[in-house]
């Protein structure tokens, strides 16, 4: 008898007063571009701060204007953020209000409407990805075959990624702990499922276009 230890990702749902209070707005049809735009940016940023809750810390001596003390800092770990183009932009400033050093890069890739595939277009990453803790990010986590694919395709370069959205289908997130059970996913909410056309009910609708009102 073999025994293998099997590893699942952690799923994560931040139940925030503050991030369910901003989602029901970002949620309305009745939210324009702007105040779409802003919320977007707000609830990446609360989330960022859970996001980062595991990040190491070191021992360092600082002296206050009463005496030196030890006080803690970020271990010199280095982040990347790399948005799925284009939702994906919407939350990048939130996350460097609070991470200014880290770097962006960026991964195009568009659902294929009729087949729901992914298709890559755009890959563009900083030099030294090697080194950084990755966090991806897409408002919408639907089928999963676009965070799938963009976590592979980092996965050639890059070492720890966590993967953070929005909104997710219990499809979307079951099909990521499938194909990277090493990667964390951390979400505001799981909704119901997934529509006939591949959208999420109730979700908010095309985050790409609410974002950039291009419908
Ligand atoms: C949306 C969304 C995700 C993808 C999710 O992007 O921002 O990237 O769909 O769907 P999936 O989980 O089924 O792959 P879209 O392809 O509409 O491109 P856009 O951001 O350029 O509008
Ligand atoms: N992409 C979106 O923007 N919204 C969905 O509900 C699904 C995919």
């Amino acid at each position: 008898l073999t025994r293998r230890k099997l590893t699942m990702s952690k799923v994560t749902e931040i139940k925030h007063p503050l991030i369910l209070h901003k989602l029901a707005y970002i949620r309305s049809k009745d939210t324009g571009s702007k105040y779409f735009r802003e919320l977007v940016e707000e609830v990446s940023m609360l989330m960022a701060y859970e996001v980062t809750r595991d990040l190491e810390t070191e021992e360092v001596e600082v002296e206050t204007p009463i005496c030196k003390t030890k006080c803690q800092m970020l271990a010199g770990k280095k982040i990347a953020i790399v948005p799925i183009l284009r939702a994906g932009l919407g939350m990048v400033d939130g996350i460097l209000n609070l991470i200014p050093a880290a770097k962006v890069g960026h991964i195009g890739l568009y659902r294929d409407e009729e087949t729901l595939q992914p298709v890559e277009y755009f890959c563009k990453l900083p030099q030294d990805i090697a080194e950084r803790d990755i966090i991806v990010v897409d408002p919408m986590l639907a089928t999963g075959g676009s965070a799938a694919d963009a976590i592979s395709l980092l996965k050639k370069r890059a070492k720890k990624i966590r993967l953070m959205c929005l909104i997710s289908s219990p499809e979307g997130v079951k099909l990521v702990q499938e194909k990277h059970p090493d990667v964390d996913i951390y979400l505001a909410s799981i909704d119901e499922k997934l529509n006939e056309k591949g959208y999420i009910v109730p979700g908010l609708g095309d985050a790409g276009d609410r974002l950039f009102g291009t419908k």
